[in-house]
């Protein structure tokens, strides 16, 4: 009995070893240890065993059986190990370089922010920058746009706790709040409490609002801002310096309207249509693209520049809706995302 059991080990460790699917397993199994199996025949043969024996051959059995146990978890996490590494397919390594990809491509919100820039550098204006984290001064109170304004509600601004400090950003008044500025209208600020008129710059960047995120929303975008300070400055200059700068970037036969609207900063305000028809993607007459109006003297007063010597206009707009406008894309979601699907349409 015993060397027959120790064959029955023997041969099962084999068997097993050469095993290498689900099904294969199972049949080998039931052959082992089903009801019809041999170590199952046996057990029953025990009953046949002299009574003095039986003890020492229930031990032997008992650990016959916990050895064939044994071996069927292992040839069964074998063949799941095998299973998982087939799906799997070959082994990477993570830390090798990428095959290379081939150059890039610039995102097509680059591509509209460059283009605009060229655009306005041509008429002599100059490329500012300022920061994302602002404070309640450049962003609001110097732009003419009283504490209880809409705008400055919790619900529309992220500002920043109390504690929050960043080094590369001083408050200009004790006590205002650090915040994610919600329009690139601070550069005006910034620009102007920098030196004397006249001033000529574009300043394109990203602002944050809190918005939820929807095919026309998100909570971060991006604006490009236009100031224009001088003397004699009129509607009329704004009204063609727009007119030539979407005659440039759409084509001859894309007009430009005024809509009367109220910002603090500026007076008179309007908000600024564009009709191109001609392009197949825009299927409306008209659609809003930004805001401007002439400077208000109130903001002039506030960085030091005389108002009867001084005007000037100012403008802003989203760049999302110019591509969106000039590419037909019809979902804002597409910019953030990284798709390279969507991004190597572009450039
Ligand atoms: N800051 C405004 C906005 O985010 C846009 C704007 C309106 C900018 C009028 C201007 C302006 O410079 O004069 O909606």
């Amino acid at each position: 009995m015993q060397s027959t059991l120790t064959a029955l080990v023997t041969k099962a460790q084999t068997d097993l070893a050469a095993l290498a699917t689900r099904p294969d397993f199972e049949a080998a199994k039931a052959r082992l240890v089903g009801p019809n199996g041999e170590f199952t025949a046996l057990m029953k043969q025990m009953g046949s065993v002299p009574k003095e024996e039986r003890p020492a051959m229930g031990k032997l059995i008992n650990e016959t059986k916990a050895r064939i146990q044994m071996l069927l978890a292992a040839a069964l996490q074998r063949i799941a190990a095998a299973e998982i590494a087939g799906k799997l397919g070959p082994a990477i390594d993570p830390t090798l370089p990428s095959p290379d990809a081939g150059p890039g491509t610039y995102h097509p919100l680059t591509l509209v922010r460059e283009e605009m820039c060229r655009i306005l550098r041509k008429v002599g204006f100059t490329v500012a920058d300022g920061p994302e984290v602002e404070t309640e001064f450049y962003c609001f109170d110097a732009l003419n746009t009283p504490a209880d304004h809409p705008a400055r509600d919790a619900q529309d601004t992220f500002y920043f706790p109390e504690s929050a400090r960043f080094g590369n950003v001083s408050k200009k008044v004790p006590g205002e709040k650090y915040l994610l500025r919600t329009h690139t209208s601070s550069v005006q600020i910034r620009t102007m409490l920098k030196g004397p008129p006249p001033i000529r710059i574009v300043s394109p960047g990203r602002v944050y609002r809190r918005d939820t995120s929807d095919a026309s929303h998100s909570a971060n975008f991006h604006q490009l801002e236009c100031l224009y300070v001088d003397r004699h400055v009129t509607v009329r200059d704004l009204k063609a310096l727009l007119d030539y700068i979407f005659a440039s970037l759409l084509g001859k036969e894309t007009k430009t309207r005024f809509r009367p609207h109220y910002f603090g900063y500026t007076e008179p305000s309007f908000e600024v249509d564009l009709s191109a028809k001609h392009l197949p993607k825009v299927n409306k007459e008209w659609i809003e693209i930004g805001g401007c109006g002439i400077v208000d003297p109130t903001v002039f007063t506030t960085v030091g520049y005389d108002p009867e010597v001084w005007t000037g206009y100012a403008f802003g707009m989203g760049l999302e809706r110019l591509a969106m406008i000039l590419y037909g894309i019809d979902d804002i979601r597409y910019f953030y995302q990284n798709d390279l699907r969507f991004l190597k349409q572009f450039g």
